[in-house]
C-alpha cells in the first residue's frame, strides 16, 4: 500500500502543519477546511515555517517546489481520490463523527481515513464509516514540523496492512511512530500526560508547592525540558481542560477529574501562551517571563 495524494481535512494549528511535512517530504498535499480564511492563514503559516527551514539550509528543495505540492479547497470533494486522508478538525466527538461520515461518502473505497484526534477512541470514529477497516488514528504533536512523535493507533478492525503503511508513512514524513495497542481515550501520550498534570495542578492547588519548583523539580529529577504546568500553557489550559474532560468522560475509572484550579483559570480567560496567561505570564512572542500567581 503506498500513499502519494494526502487530504489533510482542517486547516489550523495541527492541519496546516501536516499539509506542510507532506509536502516536504514529497506527497502532493489537499488542505481542505469549511473556512476560507484559515485556509489563507494556513498558507501563510506554511510559507513562514518553510521559509525558516530553507534560510537555514534545514530542507534541500526550493520553497516554491515545497509549496507547489499543497493545493487547498474549501468542498469535500477535493478528498476524493486522496489516499489518505488525516481528520484534524475541532477535538468534539460529534462533529468528528459528522465529518469522517460525510466524507466516506465522497471518497473512494481504497482511501485510507486517519484522525489526528487526541482523545477520542478510534472505534467510536470508525464506526461514523462504512470502511472501519481503513480507519486508523495518527495523532501528530504540535508543532507538527518540530515535533518527531506520532502516535498511531489502530481500532480493533484496522487491517495489519494500513497499520504497516500508516508507521511507514509517519517514517517517510521525518517522525517516530509508537503503536498504541490498545484504542483507549487519550491513548498513551495523554494518559501519561493528563494524569502528571492534573496532580501537578491539585498538588500547586493545595499549596503543596509553587509552579516554578513544581516544574523545575519535574526537570531536573525527571529529565523533562520543560515542566507539565509549562506544557499546559503551551498546549492551551482550555486545550488541555478539553482533553482531561473527554478522557473522564470515557474512562471515569482510570482518567482523573479536571482540578479545579484549571476550571477557574479557563473560566478566567487565562488560557496560558497565547493569551499572555495561564500558570506563567507570556509577551507577545510566546517567551515565557515568570510565574502568574
Ligand atoms: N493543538 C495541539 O497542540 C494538538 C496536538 C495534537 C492533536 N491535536 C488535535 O488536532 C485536531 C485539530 O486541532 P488544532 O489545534 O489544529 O485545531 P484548530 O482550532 O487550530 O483547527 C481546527 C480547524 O478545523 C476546521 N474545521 C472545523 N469544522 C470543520 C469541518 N466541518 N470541515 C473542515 N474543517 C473544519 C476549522 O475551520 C479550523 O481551521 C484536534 O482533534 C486536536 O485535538 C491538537
Amino acid at each position: 500500500m503506498e500513499f502519494q495524494k494526502i487530504a489533510i481535512i482542517g486547516s489550523g494549528f495541527m492541519g496546516s502543519g501536516i499539509a506542510q511535512v507532506c509536502a516536504q517530504a514529497g506527497y502532493q498535499a489537499v488542505l481542505v477546511d469549511i473556512d476560507e480564511l484559515r485556509l489563507e492563514k494556513a498558507l501563510e503559516s506554511v510559507e513562514w515555517s518553510v521559509g525558516k527551514l530553507v534560510s537555514k539550509g534545514a530542507l534541500k528543495e526550493s520553497m516554491d517546489t515545497i509549496l507547489g505540492r499543497i493545493e487547498t479547497a474549501s468542498s469535500y470533494d477535493a478528498a476524493c481520490d486522496a489516499d489518505l486522508l488525516i481528520e484534524a478538525v475541532y477535538e468534539e466527538v460529534n462533529l468528528k463523527e459528522k465529518v469522517l461520515s460525510e466524507l466516506d461518502e465522497v471518497c473512494g473505497l481504497d482511501t485510507v481515513f486517519a484522525s489526528n484526534t487526541s482523545t477520542i477512541p478510534i472505534t467510536k470514529l470508525a464506526a461514523a464509516t462504512n470502511r472501519a477497516n481503513r480507519v486508523i488514528g495518527m495523532h501528530f504533536f504540535g508543532p507538527v514540523p518540530l515535533m518527531r512523535l506520532v502516535e498511531i493507533i489502530p481500532n480493533p478492525q484496522t487491517t495489519d496492512e494500513v497499520v504497516q503503511a500508516a508507521l511507514e508513512f509517519a517514517r517517510s514524513v521525518g517522525k517516530n511512530p509508537i503503536l498504541v495497542k490498545e484504542d483507549i481515550p487519550g491513548f498513551l501520550m495523554n494518559r501519561i500526560f493528563g494524569a502528571m498534570t492534573c496532580e501537578a495542578i491539585r498538588l500547586l492547588e493545595r499549596g503543596a508547592g509553587s509552579i516554578e519548583d513544581i516544574d523545575n523539580g519535574m526537570c531536573d529529577g525527571f529529565s523533562m525540558h520543560v515542566g507539565p504546568l509549562c506544557i499546559a500553557d503551551l498546549a492551551g489550559l482550555d486545550v488541555s481542560l478539553n482533553a482531561f474532560n473527554v478522557m473522564h468522560a470515557l474512562d471515569p475509572d482510570y482518567a482523573p477529574v479536571a482540578p479545579e484550579l484549571l476550571h477557574r483559570l479557563v473560566s478566567e480567560g487565562k488560557l496560558g501562551a497565547k493569551t499572555g496567561e495561564g500558570f506563567y505570564r507570556w509577551d507577545e512572542f510566546g517567551k515565557r517571563l515568570g510565574p502568574a500567581f
